[in-house]
């Protein structure tokens, strides 16, 4: 039977191979002849589990879909029908709004280990640039997700965020009116979103992350040591040309990124079964009432992933009458991280050869981020957190700024000539 099996799999490929002679060599290329450095660890999980997810989320989106109504009259009533009426329809939204926010979680662990070990250096800045608009995209797919339910904090949401644009001069009242297709959020509005949401912007992120790989595998993959494995010895036991310190990712890095997404699975399954709003964080208790123009929530806030960026807006004071400094401050944020590639001057890549200096200043960055995700979360209106905030928004941005010093002026280790897997 086995030999029945294994022949006709290689009469296919071969009927494949004749027809398509080029699809071989691209799997060999990207998987069997990828030769990732030897000694990735824990950090190196979460780019194959951010493809998991993105799995996750259009596949039960297609589920979803099937029985939502996007229209303002319906939404809400159609996500209710899906949790109640809809064989397993509870499972798939909720595997969906889990997803979400878990791609977030993911997403952030993923551009945190790029900035430990310096990923986003010559040669992967596009690696990284394409990562970053792969982040705006993705937090563009999620607002718009956010609104569909038509619940009271998807109107209240949308209506805060795209009123920000109204704040730009001349334009902005013109702008918020085109963006909504009214002049509050509306039927129009969802209509929109949804389209986006459901074909554009995923199409757009799948095609984002195949050119944020194809980037990477021009170049190679980084690793917890920055040091480049391409410059080191050629040989190893399956290519003399190969870097000797580089492992074919598959199998080797096929079955360990498995052992990731086990753990990520049971994690998963664990928030989807037993606390799929996770106390208000995933899915917010107002969003469980119908949206409802004429009451407004006592607290309107985003969900935990934007709320940091969404503190920074509050805490900036209104000037001169205008919001615009408060949605300036908050784009920045965004815009610095696109530049770290050319504000790092440090001689070494990774965190890890470098000094106390260094260490220093990224735990001040993720001690605001965290602190102002916090803040950005609650209501406020507490001034003693309103100055708090203020303070930490400065340190994200000394953060940033001030990097083409400290990385020049910090004291670095002495950086191995080749991979170690010591650790
Ligand atoms: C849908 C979202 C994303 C997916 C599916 C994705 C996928 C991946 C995968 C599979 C890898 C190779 C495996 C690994 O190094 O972990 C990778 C590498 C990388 N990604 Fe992403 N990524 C996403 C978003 C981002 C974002 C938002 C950034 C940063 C702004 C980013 C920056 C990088 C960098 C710098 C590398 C190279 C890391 C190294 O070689 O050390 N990615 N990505």
């Amino acid at each position: 039977m086995a030999n029945f099996l294994t022949r006709t799999a290689n009469d296919v490929m071969d009927w494949v191979n004749a027809r398509a002679p080029g699809m071989m060599p691209m799997y060999r290329k990207h998987m069997t002849e990828y030769y990732a450095p030897k000694n990735f660890n824990f950090w190196y999980y979460f780019g194959s589990l951010a493809l998991l997810v993105l799995v996750n989320q259009i596949v039960t989106g297609i589920f979803l879909t099937m029985h939502f109504k996007p229209s303002a009259a319906e939404a809400f009533s159609s996500v209710e029908y899906i949790m109640r009426d809809v064989e397993w329809g509870w499972l798939i939204r909720y595997m969906h709004s889990t997803g979400a926010s878990l791609f977030f979680v993911v997403v952030y662990l993923h551009m945190f280990r790029g900035l430990l070990y310096g990923s986003y250096r010559k040669p992967r800045e596009l690696v990284w640039l394409l990562g970053m608009v792969i982040y705006l995209v993705l937090m563009a797919e999620a607002f718009m997700g956010y609104v569909l339910p038509w619940g009271q904090m998807s109107f209240w949401g949308a209506k805060v965020i795209i009123n920000l644009f109204g704040a730009i001069p001349v334009i902005g009242t013109g702008l918020t009116e085109w963006i909504m297709g009214d002049f509050i959020p509306s039927d129009a509005t969802l209509n929109r979103f949804f389209a986006l949401h459901v074909v554009a912007l995923p199409l757009v992120l799948l095609l984002l992350v195949v050119l944020h790989l194809g980037a990477l595998h021009e170049v190679g993959s980084n690793n917890p040591e920055g040091v480049d494995i391409k410059k080191g010895p050629k040989g190893n036991r399956w290519s003399p040309t190969a870097p000797a310190d580089g492992i074919p990712f598959h199998p080797y890095y096929t079955v360990k990124d498995l052992v990731g997404v086990g753990f990520f699975l049971m994690i998963a399954a664990f928030i989807i079964f037993f606390a799929p709003t996770f106390g208000g964080w995933f899915l917010e208790h107002d969003n469980f009432t119908e949206a409802n123009p004429l009451v407004t929530p006592a607290h309107i806030k985003p969900v935990w992933y934007f709320t940091p960026y969404y503190a920074m807006l509050r805490v900036v004071p209104s000037f001169l009458g205008s919001q615009i400094w408060g949605v300036l401050v908050m784009f920045g944020a965004i815009v610095l991280l696109f530049l770290v590639p050319w504000l790092d001057k440090s001689p070494v890549k990774a965190y890890r050869h470098r000094g106390w200096l260094s260490w220093a200043m990224l735990a001040m960055f993720v001690v605001s981020f965290l602190w102002l995700m916090k803040i950005g979360a609650g209501p406020g209106t507490d001034p003693v957190e309103t100055i708090i905030g203020r303070i930490l928004t400065f340190l994200y941005y000394a953060f940033f700024i001030t990097m083409p010093l400290w990385t020049r002026v910090d004291k670095t280790k002495p950086v191995p000539e080749r991979v170690t897997t010591h650790d």
